[in-house]
């Protein structure tokens, strides 16, 4: 199911700024990263969700050369020419997600041009919950609809991360481009950064997740995201010289190999590789947590992310640690920030039963606090689709 809203007002946009209906029309979700933070271009696991808010995209033929593009929030529109590799001018800095996969589709001979697009989402800005990783998976699948082609998912998620890296400036994993492809109703997605699988995790049916949003700016661009990876990659190359297999990424080392040696690495790239070694441990014994129904152990792991995230990771903030041990304090399972950090959101798992309860609640201490978070319900999604 996809959130039926957007599309609507999508379409209307579309129909309004360029008088014509879109031949072309698809959605593609946000997500929840569940647990395994900065693991993914560490090729490591995640637990992950797509959720019930996402982005529409809509296509329809121009009898101009270009793609004119309109940001139906804004109201604005782009025009730009597909098939250079150059970022647009920073007034236009949103087109460039789109601009980014039409110029990476190219090199899977899929060429588009002559064309007016909208895009519209639901999913709020900087609240860490994926929304340029939508908007690329939309921009794909509705290009390779009107098109008539069709490429193999993975490269999707792909060209949407190098629309990251190079339009963007953020050298992101797979990991949102991948719970907007891959995500499932009422389910996780377990995915593995090193073989690209992806499996379906259904979720008991008395829990559901709840998303607080402190409502702090998060650009990750601009945050240390960058900086974190190189500390991750020079923590396993450090590795590597000094056990006798192979460590090409963190999810190589063995966790007890770790412990015994961490001391002897740079001593940053040790505290941040502590955070990512033990993600990797937590989703790995999560999986069998959540099979056996285990979700006060499961939640815990929550909870222990978050405070390496804090202290070895350094990706916190005030206010996300005000709204995980308020949501410690109102009886969630588990809490813990979701996705790149230094703002966005917190992701905490509750008894569906007690959901609403634990909202007032965590809303209210906040408040104590001088802060005025949201928290919602969030219904795990499908993934992305083609509407017509
Ligand atoms: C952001 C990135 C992802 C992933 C998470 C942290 O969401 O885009 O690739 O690294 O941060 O787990």
């Amino acid at each position: 199911m996809y959130d039926e809203n957007v599309v609507k007002e999508t379409i209307a946009i579309h129909t309004e700024t360029y008088n014509k209906e879109p031949a072309t029309v698809s959605y593609a979700p946000g997500r929840i990263e569940v647990l395994g933070n900065h693991t993914d271009y560490n090729a490591g696991t995640t637990f992950s969700c797509a959720i019930n808010m996402g982005h529409c995209f809509c296509i329809s033929a121009s009898d101009k050369p270009g793609v004119r593009l309109t940001a139906g929030d804004l109201r604005e529109t782009a025009e730009f020419d597909p098939t250079t590799p150059d970022a647009l001018e920073k007034k236009y800095q949103w087109a460039n997600y789109v601009k980014g996969v039409m110029h990476y589709l190219r090199g899977f001979d899929v060429e588009i041009n002559g064309v007016d697009c909208t895009f519209l989402g639901s999913i709020p800005m900087g609240a860490g919950l994926s929304s340029s990783a939508a908007l690329e998976v939309a921009t794909a699948y509705a290009v390779l609809s009107y098109t008539g082609k069709e490429i193999d998912k993975i490269d999707i998620a792909k060209i949407g991360q190098r629309a990251e890296h190079e339009f963007a400036g953020c050298s992101c994993g797979l990991l949102d481009q991948f719970s907007s492809i891959y995500g499932i109703h009422h389910g996780l997605i377990h995915s593995d950064f090193r073989t690209l699988e992806t499996y379906p995790v259904q979720l008991p049916a008395d829990v559901v997740f709840l998303m607080i949003n402190p409502h702090v700016k998060h650009a990750l661009a601009e945050s240390p995201y960058n900086a974190r990876r190189q500390s991750c990659e020079k923590a396993a190359a450090q590795l590597n010289e000094l056990v006798d297999y192979e460590v090409t990424a963190l999810r190589d080392i063995k966790f007890e190999d770790f412990e015994a040696l961490k001391d002897k690495l740079d001593p940053e790239a040790a505290q941040r590789a502590t955070h990512v070694v033990g993600e990797i441990y937590r989703v790995e014994e999560g999986v069998q947590l959540l099979k056996d129904g285990k979700l006060k152990e499961f939640g815990q792991f929550l909870y222990d992310s978050h405070e390496t995230s804090r202290t070895a990771f350094e990706n916190s903030c005030d206010e996300l640690d005000i709204v995980v041990a308020a949501a410690r304090e109102a009886g969630a399972l588990g809490a813990r920030l979701s996705g790149g950090g230094w703002g966005g959101s917190a992701v905490a798992l509750v008894h569906a039963s007690e959901a609403d309860a634990i909202c007032e609640k965590i809303i209210e201490i906040c408040r104590a606090k001088n802060i005025e978070p949201t928290a919602e319900i969030i219904i795990p999604s499908a993934g992305a689709t083609v509407v017509r």
